[in-house]
């Protein structure tokens, strides 16, 4: 078969990755987004994330300059291409239900302009039953093509992380589901080229089951250790220990507790997967996901009970939330659980936010500077790992702050060498030493 015209739908955290690799390894690659301004970058060769995302932007600059890569707005530029990659976002309402309208908007663009013959692949994550309920009817009635003998269908759900995206997509297995033998073998082919994980043909639905399920089996691994932090908090132990030795016991993989759970997939995916399964009744992931959204709100009663404890009122405080995205390292701040917290201390003295890599969050301007963002603080909540706060040492946040109050979200801090240091310390999951 001659090489395949490749062309990618949806310019995200998903799609320029894709985009800028299947152009590296020969195929001609056309890019489709609705906003003008992604096109725009890419064009110009400009990675469009926020973050550090190692590689990334000079594979994209390389690949636009030599040719291989030009983005549109126009689904109508697609109508040559023989191998299509849809990679929009899909995410819930505020019922925690499915909201397909970028995807059906995508695979109604992509079915106008769809030629014989060609292959449709979706990336995007789908509550399971989504590419026969929705992806093949719409492609067929907008084409006016037939499944399999005019069109081919396959669904390879990503599994990229932001600040990791190149290495993810090149080095991880993929599972490739196709609504036929052949059509799975055609997207190994060009599968095969952009990564050197093993590669997992089988059917559409079940492809869809284990992208929602390994995301699913991730929210509950970690609501569980935000349980057990919850636990070790009110007896009087640190979770952190608690997790290293629980997980000295052999097929023991304890998580680890945090702030909260955001970015754009392990917030929603649970949700896919659980309302696709309604019929099955299923408790365990709607739990996990009440656990993990609970745990900003649990940050802010640490941060009201360590003012008390300094002899302040939070109300009364000058208070910086620091690190804006959902994720250390990233600019990502899709469903950020800074986002619940900052809003919770609108009414504080001052609200302060600090992230090297956000503009904004809740209506607050974000600070990108570390130092004069904690200096004169009164409570400082660390609710990201990023790497400038990993450098910050006890001593320099007591130097720094007017009421050295500190909770943390993200073990970023001994809780004995904060005490030692006169820093009023809480934590997730972490002893109170006075
Ligand atoms: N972000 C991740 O780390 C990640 C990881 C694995 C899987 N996924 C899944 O991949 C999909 C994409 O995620 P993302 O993070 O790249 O999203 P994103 O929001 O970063 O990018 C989606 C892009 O699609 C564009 N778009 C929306 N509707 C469009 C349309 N009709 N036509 C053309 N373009 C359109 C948007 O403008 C945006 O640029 C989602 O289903 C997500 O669950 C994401």
């Amino acid at each position: 078969m001659a090489k395949e015209k490749a062309a990618v739908v949806g310019l995200g955290y998903v799609g320029i990755p894709l985009s800028a690799l299947l152009a590296s390894k020969g195929y001609d690659v056309i890019a489709v987004d609705v906003l003008d301004g992604k096109v725009d970058d890419v064009n110009a060769g400009r990675l469009p994330l926020k973050g550090h995302e190692p590689g990334l932007g000079k594979l994209l600059s390389k690949v636009v300059k030599s040719g291989s890569l030009r983005a549109t707005t126009s689904y109508a530029d697609l109508r040559d291409r023989t191998a299509i990659f849809i990679c929009v976002d899909t995410p819930i309402d505020a019922n925690n239900c499915p909201d397909n309208s970028r995807l059906e908007d995508a695979l109604r663009g992509v079915g106008m302009n769809l030629r014989k013959g060609a292959m449709v692949v979706v990336e995007s994550t789908l509550a399971p039953g989504t590419m026969l309920g929705t992806a093949a009817p719409t492609l067929a009635r907008e084409s006016g093509l037939e499944l399999g003998k005019g069109f081919k269908l396959a669904h390879c759900p990503e599994r990229v992380m932001p600040g990791r995206l190149l290495y993810n997509i090149t080095h991880y297995d993929r599972v490739v589901g196709a609504h036929d033998k052949t059509t799975a073998k055609r997207a190994m082919a060009i599968y095969s080229k952009i990564t050197r994980g093993k590669l997992h043909p089988t059917d559409l639905v079940t492809a869809e089951i284990v992208k929602t399920a390994e995301n699913a089996y991730r929210d509950v691994q970690i609501a569980f250790a935000n349980e057990v932090a919850l636990i070790s908090e009110k007896l009087g132990a640190d979770a952190y220990e608690v997790r290293r030795l629980v997980n000295t016991c052999p097929f023991r993989d304890m998580h680890l507790p945090g702030a909260g759970v955001g970015g754009h997939c392990l917030p929603k995916d649970p949700w896919l997967l659980a309302q696709s399964g309604m019929a099955a009744n299923p408790k365990l992931i709607p739990t996990a996901r009440a656990v993990n959204d609970s745990m900003p709100f649990h940050m802010l009663d640490l941060a009201h009970e360590a003012a008390r404890a300094a002899g302040k009122a939070v109300e009364d405080s000058v208070v910086v939330v620091m690190g804006a995205s959902f994720l250390q390292d990233s600019g990502d701040t899709r469903n950020s659980p800074s986002v619940p917290v900052a809003e919770s201390l609108a009414g504080s003295r001052e609200l302060r936010v600090h992230d090297p890599f956000v503009q904004e969050i809740a209506g607050v301007t974000v600070a990108h500077d570390v130092q004069s963002a904690l200096a004169g603080a009164d409570l400082a909540i660390f609710m990201v790992a990023h790497r400038e706060y990993q450098q910050l040492t006890p001593g320099k946040i007591k130097k720094l702050m007017r009421t050295p109050v500190v909770v943390d979200g993200r073990n970023l801090f001994s809780a004995e060498k904060m005490h030692r240091a006169g820093v009023t310390y809480r934590g997730i999951g972490k002893r109170i030493i006075s």
